[in-house]
């Protein structure tokens, strides 16, 4: 049997309707904070997350799906070409210096050949069924040049080349381009706002509902197929958008629906990570107090420590913790800007009423973050307890090659959001109103028209089919968890009043069609 693959699972009714309600709330919330939908694509081009995310973080250098994005032929070629490369790569050591040196190069790559006779057959018969391939994949290949230090060595691969027949020809190997499906959707609304000039409408408010993928280790609250609620607000700073006014309220905004979905006892951790310049002491002061220790940390604490200290807030390895809780804290090295910039936000979540507490040791595990980060986290949840994360990204569009687009934003775990709610399916489901059960052949028409009118009234409505007998009409719509059922036999439809039989009180009456509609909604 095939099943779902690992870290990837079905939504199946009636769970989908938990979905459909938190999604519907969303939509409804943000519309009144004037946020507008945006759709990217389920893949970007890899370099957007290495650029956006940051080649050090966990989810860049450990999580991402990633391909080449060539033709099954074209990674044929590819394939070949760099085979040919690796082992002529390896054969190097073993080639004496004296002798002359055969260089085959490709745009990306420079790999001696041995010179040797018996050794160059082979090489030969290589390339002969290698220009083959390349000939019938790409005819419009570009020659791979051969030099030789010698000149009576390479006559002689000439000539030793034509005899066997073959074209000195390869292959161009632009190297495919690598794709990646998107483990978070900041980098691609940036990317869009950069592509698009979004900056001529002013401040951009964005909202997104989508899967993301990472390739995590599957547990309860982590997937690696799972699913995002985002909102970015992005524009020039002209526009506004660097003001703490958009971090409170977006901070609010959050509040309110969580407020709205009825989940209550939630956390709002917040901290300023600071500027970039803020951070280059930050940084220095990290990594001085990570040298002498960072020998007692795992392996990736000891690269962070040297390449991107900051990362080393995101270790759980739980040996690791004691040190870790001795570092310096960003807190105190934020500027001037940075530390009136965290006050005004806290001073308008106060005034709003929203609560927080300051964490400074919340770091966020993506690179793009300056000042403002936060995250909502939520008891119920167990070790996954973060059910959102965000934070301002001034110098995102930057990195990616845009002009200054200052900008803040979050996302929600879907999938640990609709685990937190108190509702049940059940109680945000709509069974049907009625179920319209034809009784008798030739009933189906009937029974079609009637459950047509009750539709265009908006009332859920299952229809039977003339082929059950009335117990298994009945079973039908107990199983469909119908309210109502209504029996459509031939002596209804000659007296156009139907049997209207209520399901949980067993009472039946027999209902004129004028009256159905109000009857049922009653
Ligand atoms: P993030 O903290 O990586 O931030 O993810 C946000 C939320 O997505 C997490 O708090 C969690 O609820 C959920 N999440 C992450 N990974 C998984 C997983 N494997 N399974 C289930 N849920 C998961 C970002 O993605 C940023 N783009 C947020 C942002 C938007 N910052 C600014 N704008």
């Amino acid at each position: 049997m095939i099943k779902a693959v690992r870290g990837t699972r079905d939504l199946l009714p009636p769970e989908t309707a938990l979905w459909n309600f938190v999604e519907a709330a969303v939509r409804d919330v943000f519309r009144a904070y004037n946020f507008q939908e945006i759709r990217t694509p389920i893949f970007e081009a890899t370099e957007l997350f290495a650029r956006g995310v940051g080649e050090e973080t966990d989810i860049v250098a450990k999580e991402m799906y990633t391909w080449e994005d060539a033709k099954p032929e074209e990674q044929m070629a590819n394939g070949w070409l760099r085979r040919q490369s690796l082992i002529f790569r390896n054969a190097l050591p073993s080639l004496s210096k004296d002798r002359p040196r055969w260089v085959v190069e490709t745009r990306d790559t420079v790999f001696p050949l041995e010179a040797e006779i018996a050794p160059r057959i082979t090489t030969l018969e290589r390339l002969q069924s290698f220009s083959r391939l390349a000939r019938e994949v790409r005819p419009n290949v570009r020659p791979l040049l051969l030099h030789s230090t010698d000149f009576a060595i390479g006559e002689q691969f000439r000539v030793e080349a034509e005899r066997l027949g073959v074209e000195l020809v390869g292959i161009e190997v632009d190297p495919p381009q690598r794709l990646t499906l998107r483990p978070e959707n900041t980098a691609g609304v940036v990317r869009a706002y950069i592509e698009h000039k979004l900056w001529d409408r002013g401040l951009n408010k964005l909202y997104y509902i989508g899967p993301q993928f990472r390739r995590e280790r599957p547990q309860k609250g982590r997937y690696r197929q799972f699913y995002q609620i985002g909102a970015e607000v992005i524009g020039p700073a002209s526009a506004g958008s660097e003001s703490p006014a958009r971090d409170a309220e977006v901070l609010e905004m959050l509040a309110t629906l969580l407020d709205r979905l009825g989940i209550t006892d939630w956390n709002l951790e917040l901290n300023s990570v600071g500027t970039p310049a803020d951070r280059v002491q930050f940084n220095e002061a990290l990594r001085k107090a990570l040298d002498p220790v960072k020998e007692k940390m795992c392996g990736d604490c000891q690269r962070r420590a040297v390449t991107n200290p900051l990362r080393v807030f995101d270790c759980k390895v739980p040996e690791d913790q004691p040190i870790i809780e001795t570092l310096p804290r960003i807190t105190q090295f934020l500027g001037e800007d940075s530390r009136k910039h965290f006050d005004a936000v806290q001073d308008i979540l106060r005034s709003v009423g929203v609560e927080f507490h300051t964490n400074d040791r919340l770091v966020r595990g993506l690179d793009y973050y300056t000042r403002t980060a936060f995250e909502f986290t939520h008891g119920a949840l167990g070790a996954q307890n973060a059910i959102l994360g965000g934070g301002r990204y001034d110098g995102l569009s930057e990195a990616l090659g845009g002009p200054s687009a200052p900008g803040i934003g979050f996302a929600i775990g879907e999938d640990r959001l609709v685990m937190s709610l108190k509702e049940t399916a059940e109680s945000v489901l709509r069974r049907p109103d009625v179920y319209v059960a034809p009784l008798g052949a030739g009933m189906n028409g009937e029974a079609a028209r009637l459950a047509r009118e009750l539709r265009r009234h908006d009332m859920v409505v299952e229809l039977g089919d003339d082929g059950f007998r009335l117990k298994k009409s009945f079973e039908a719509a107990t199983k469909a968890g119908a309210k109502y059922i209504l029996i459509v036999g031939e002596n209804e439809v000659k007296t156009d009043a139907f049997a209207l039989k209520n399901l949980a009180t067993g009472e039946q009456v027999s209902v004129p069609r004028a009256e159905l509609v109000q009857k049922i909604r009653a």
